[in-house]
């Protein structure tokens, strides 16, 4: 069986101020008040078919959110709480331990819940079952499209023997200076790293254990000594806080010989930053993508978000501006990865 595993605990600085400690981007709705939230849009993209209901992983904070988005669009799920973030391994690691008690074949197609896809995802990901059954780790590599630094990369290595549906992965390169990721492109055999992956509860399971043993007894406490309610499973606290903070692909993708790519033909992106948003947002006749209440007068190229109030902007190019209620963001539109440092700035003087 088929699980989708939806991991919702990051906390998408680089889109302050819309995302926020307590509501952090993949919470937040994608292009304005009537829209959906990015979470949403990722529960539903992957539901029916060959999936049971999702498993979301997340902060414990973020159990109320979780519930209420989850019941807008009338769906079910099993929640695993984290008491305090540790980074996706263990994240992952607890969900196929909670799950493989009850399905011992379980098979997990991670989610990041802050994407953007279009095409024809899950055919490739059913394609790939039989290879996720034989113990395979799949990560999901896409066509690059420029030397994006804000992403992971994975290097082709040719097909794999006995699957046309996977392939061999050279390595994995994450988020490279720019001169790197133009060298990759250039390689030609370069895949940016989607965030997707697939593999059995038990092969994750038990490559954990392989490379980092002692993480991987705390988390498997941490689920044995968590307290299982109806409303969601809250890891124990006391475990969880030993685990190792790691991503999945630090951990075992790029250790273990059981990795495998496999390419996605969809269009994707990872909403990471301001003009991220701007770009996959419609425009008017001049460029701007203004949502909410917005008066914008001789602008062109600009992005304006007005959540609460009447936001008005005369004769600018190239600017973002994002009015929340208790904050304001004006930016340049090619400086806005540097939106994390305001994030930082933040939280060491408040
Ligand atoms: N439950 C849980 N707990 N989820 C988490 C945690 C955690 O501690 N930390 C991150 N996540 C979730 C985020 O909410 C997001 O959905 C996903 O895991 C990925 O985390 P990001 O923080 O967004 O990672 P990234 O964008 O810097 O990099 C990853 O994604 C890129 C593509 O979007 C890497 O996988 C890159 O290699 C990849 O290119
Ligand atoms: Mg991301």
């Amino acid at each position: 069986t088929i699980y989708p595993l939806i991991i919702c605990g990051g906390k998408g600085t680089r889109l302050w101020p819309l995302s926020r400690t307590q509501s952090p981007k993949q919470f937040q709705k994608i292009s304005g008040p009537e829209s959906s939230t990015f979470f949403q849009v990722a529960v539903q993209r992957h539901r029916g078919g060959i999936y049971q209901d999702p498993v979301i992983v997340t902060g414990v904070t973020h159990r109320g959110t979780v519930v209420k988005q989850l019941r807008e669009i009338q769906s079910g799920a099993q929640i695993i709480c984290e008491p305090m973030g540790r980074n996706t391994g263990p994240a992952v690691l607890a969900a196929a331990h909670a799950i493989s008690r009850k399905d011992p074949d379980a098979i997990f197609v991670v989610v990041p819940a802050d994407h953007i896809i279009e095409g024809p995802l899950n055919k490739t990901i059913e394609a790939c079952i039989p290879a996720a059954k034989a113990g395979h780790i799949i990560t999901f590599g896409i066509a690059p499209r420029y030397a994006e630094t804000g992403f992971g990369y994975i290097t082709d290595a040719g097909p794999m023997e006995g699957f046309d549906t996977i392939r061999r992965v050279g390595g994995f390169v994450e988020k490279p200076p720019a001169d790197k990721a133009q060298a990759l492109i250039d390689s030609k055999s370069a895949y940016w790293a989607s965030g997707l992956s697939m593999f059995s509860a038990s092969t994750i399971i038990e490559e954990y254990a392989k490379f980092d043993p002692r993480t991987a007894a705390y988390v498997a406490d941490s689920v044995e000594f968590g307290s299982n309610t109806p409303e969601a499973l809250y890891l124990n606290e006391v475990d969880f806080a030993e685990a190792a903070s790691e991503p999945t692909e630090g951990v075992v993708f790029e250790k273990t010989d059981r990795i495998a790519m496999a390419t996605l033909d969809v269009s994707w992106d990872d909403v990471g930053s301001w003009l991220a948003m701007y770009n996959i947002s419609p425009r008017d006749q001049n460029g701007n993508v203004l949502q909410g209440d917005v008066i914008a007068l001789d602008a062109m190229n600009t992005m304006v978000r007005a959540d609460s109030r009447l936001v008005s902007i005369v004769g600018l190019t190239d600017i973002i501006v994002i009015d929340t209620p208790d904050a304001l963001l004006v930016a340049r539109m090619d400086e806005t990865q540097n939106v994390k440092k305001v994030v930082e700035q933040l939280k060491a003087s408040h």
